[in-house]
């Protein structure tokens, strides 16, 4: 199938064309700069760029992969979880455009695309790692953090088994960034200054490791540096401040893969896929492969480019719905939450309360 996926659920407009599982085209317009004096993203302005933005970006999108409009079988927007401003323009820009080319609209759960980004072959990119169903999905962005078992690619064959109780590992990364002034998204910058510091180099303790329990918690790990940040004041571009980063690093990377192995273990799952903007971090990707190697599982680490947010993976999360004659044309429902529901004792259970990034 060849599918338009349209992404502006939070501070990236980007449009894709995908023809199966290869990336046709691939244009990602980021916010980043418009939000970085503020520390985070703020919902109002990202509205207003997305408006400026998801045309040009679709049409560019349409030209480098040589599609015309009437060559798609259908058109995928993320329609949740995420900014209500922000979801709205994509919705209302892929509601036209399939209603003007007579095309099927499908409405697209953010949290599926990334689940299933690993899939996607890129251009430039490694072919990627070959993955079959079922896996354990550990999404970690800015936004969200998560385990999955993913069944297969429809939203009601993923189920989620344990999410974080409070921030997201993303969210954790900019708020310490913030805190230690070094600018917005944190993310990107401790995982370089990390690499030159030493992670046992400051005493922070791990954030909540109760053993039976699939829930993360990263906010008493940033209340951790703030408070040593209160009694040592804040350190210079120096070896404390490299140590500081290694230190919070390691206690998130060794956080995220302790309950993805206890996950996987659980469920019987040989393979762990990561997706999301923390899956970028050199030391996940690193350290993460070592840890789930001893343990004898597979963790397949995506490209980076189909980690971050991009509206491939919505286009190819789309087409799997479309492909089983899915129309949400005239009745697309938009919603700050995640449709997957979560894993009860006795099985699937209630829709999970994903919550949009908060500032
Ligand atoms: O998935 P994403 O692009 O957007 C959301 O849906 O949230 O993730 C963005 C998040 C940001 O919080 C950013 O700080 C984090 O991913 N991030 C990283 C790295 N690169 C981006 N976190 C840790 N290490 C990185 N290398
Ligand atoms: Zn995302």
């Amino acid at each position: 199938m060849r599918v338009l996926g349209i992404e502006t659920s939070c501070d990236e407009t980007a449009a894709a064309v995908i023809l199966g599982d290869r990336v046709l085209s691939d244009v990602v317009h980021s916010q980043v700069r418009l939000h970085a004096e503020y520390g985070g993203v703020v919902p109002e302005l990202a509205s207003r760029d997305h408006l400026r933005n998801v045309r040009p970006v679709i049409e560019q999108a349409l030209a480098e992969a040589e599609t015309r409009l009437e060559e798609l079988d259908a058109i995928a927007v993320t329609c949740r979880p995420g900014l209500s401003g922000a979801l709205l323009v994509g919705v209302q820009v892929a509601q036209g455009l399939a209603w003007a080319a007579h095309k099927p609209l499908v409405g697209v759960d953010h949290l599926v695309g990334h689940l299933l980004s690993v899939f996607l072959r890129f251009e430039e990119a490694a072919a990627p790692e070959p993955v079959s169903y079922p896996y354990l999905g550990l999404l970690a962005s800015g936004g969200h953090t998560a385990l999955y078992r993913v069944d297969g690619p429809l939203p009601e064959q993923i189920e989620e088994l344990g999410a974080t109780r409070d921030d997201a590992a993303g969210e954790a990364y900019d708020k310490v960034a913030k805190l230690l002034g070094l600018g917005y998204p944190g993310g990107p910058v401790i995982d370089r200054l990390a690499r030159e510091g030493n992670p046992e180099g400051i005493p922070l303790s791990a954030p909540m490791q109760r053993r039976d329990s699939l829930e993360f918690s990263f906010s008493g790990l940033k209340t951790n540096v703030m408070r040593w940040v209160g009694e040592h004041g804040l350190p210079g571009n120096d070896q404390t401040l490299r140590d500081l980063c290694a230190t919070f690093q390691r206690r998130v990377v060794d956080s995220l893969m302790n309950k993805a192995l206890a996950a996987a273990a659980r469920e019987g799952l040989g393979t762990i896929v990561l997706a999301g903007g923390v899956a970028a971090n050199s030391e996940l990707r690193q350290r993460g492969s070592r840890l789930a190697e001893a343990r004898g599982v597979r963790l397949v680490v995506p490209s980076l480019r189909a980690c971050t947010d991009n509206a491939a993976m919505i286009a190819f999360a789309g087409a799997a719905r479309a492909a089983r004659g899915a129309d949400d044309s005239g009745q697309l429902e938009m919603s700050p939450h995640t449709i997957l529901p979560r894993k009860t004792r006795k099985g699937r259970g209630a829709r999970s309360d994903g919550q949009p990034r908060s500032q």
